[in-house]
């Protein structure tokens, strides 16, 4: 399987009819067996730059480079590239080994020489065992991965995934994407996966690229986007928090709400911004002295630590504290402080 680099310049692509374009100048640079997160809500664009990428749809403007070749103008079939759908869109009465096969048959190949290749696909997803079985008679899992054997035997320089789980319930979900990770980083395959899932694109990505109405919000590793958002949209879009104005104070700390000071964990200049607070970022205690009072409105066990909203100057604000193991009660009053490197500063 070949390693190789994706470059995406300045894409534009505008729908017939449509008022605005659904992807305008869209950059990304892919390296050499990266996985690539493309993450974003509902019509945001993805699906459309990964068809982009596929040929199935032709950018109004930009470029698609693979290893520095220009494919835009070619055909789907003669570029090195694979697609992966949610649905998977295998033909039910063809046997695994054949829905395998048939695109390598298709692509030239003799049938000999088709069914080996179809076989160490197979062997790779861990289907060797069922290359006969039809694939109607499949569990969704094993469906999907059977797209896969048929992306990857087709050796593509570049593999595109789009909502390759959707379909699939929560812990199969987990199964398949850890399978997915393992074996992209095994083969070093370059890979692009559209996901609207934050959970998802964290976990098997190495960077994450958040999309907003067509264009790149931010792209980083998943820990800079979720604890360094640039932006409200994307600190949103990264998980629960809560968005707080702070005063940065010539000592150069954060004041929150006239009474929580913290270290921003960069250099500011005085004046306001405005800070992120994960769930976990807040610490509760019992009511003291020190920190921003506060009242418990709801606190619930969950085994891998306990939820507790409570209502403070800031209006309702939920705290996570993982490996805790005893709740509040209902109206308790408590302080509320925020962890070093609770805060995350914007922009
Ligand atoms: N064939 C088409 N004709 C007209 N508009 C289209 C077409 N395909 C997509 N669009 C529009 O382009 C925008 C981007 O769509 P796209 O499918 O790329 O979004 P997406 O991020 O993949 O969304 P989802 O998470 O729902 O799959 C949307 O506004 C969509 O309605
Ligand atoms: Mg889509």
């Amino acid at each position: 399987m070949s390693r190789a680099r994706l470059q995406l310049e300045g894409l534009v692509r505008r729908h017939a009819g449509a008022a605005r374009a659904a992807v305008q100048r869209f950059d990304l640079a892919v390296a050499a067996g990266e996985l690539v997160a493309l993450l974003g809500p509902s019509g945001c664009g993805k699906t459309t730059v990964l068809r982009m990428v596929a040929g199935l749809e032709p950018p109004d403007a930009g470029r698609i480079r693979i290893d520095g070749a220009d494919v835009t103008a070619l055909a789907p079939s003669e570029r090195p590239v694979s697609l992966v759908f949610q649905n998977y869109a295998l033909f039910p009465h063809l046997s695994v080994l054949d829905n395998v096969a048939f695109g390598l048959r298709a692509s030239g190949q003799s049938a000999e020489r088709a069914r080996e290749q179809a076989h160490a696909a197979l062997e790779l997803v861990e289907l060797d065992g069922v290359t006969d079985r039809a694939t109607h008679a499949l569990s969704g899992g094993q469906q999907q991965r059977v797209a896969l054997a048929r992306a990857l035997a087709l050796e593509p320089a570049v593999l595109l995934f789009d909502e390759p789980l959707s379909n699939l319930d929560e812990a199969l979900r987990r199964q398949v994407r850890e399978q997915i990770r393992t074996l992209q980083r095994r083969l070093g395959l370059t890979v692009l996966y559209v996901t609207h899932d934050q959970a998802e694109a964290m976990a098997v990505s190495d960077r994450v690229v958040v999309m907003n109405e067509g264009r790149v919000a931010q792209v980083g590793r998943p820990r800079e986007l979720y604890e360094h958002p640039a932006s409200p949209f994307v600190a949103g879009f990264m998980g629960e928090g809560r968005l707080i104005d702070a005063q940065v104070g010539d000592d150069g700390l954060l004041r929150i709400a006239g009474t929580l000071v913290v270290p921003s964990g960069r250099a500011l200049a005085p004046g306001t911004v405005q800070v992120m607070v994960r769930p976990h970022g807040w610490r509760i205690e019992p009511a003291s002295s020190r920190g921003l009072p506060a009242r418990v409105l709801r606190s619930a066990y969950l085994g891998r630590g306990i939820e507790t909203t409570v209502l403070c100057a800031l209006g309702e604000v939920l705290v996570v504290s993982a490996g805790a193991r005893r709740t509040y009660e209902i109206g308790a009053p408590a302080s509320l402080t925020i962890d070093a490197g609770g805060a995350a500063v914007l922009g």
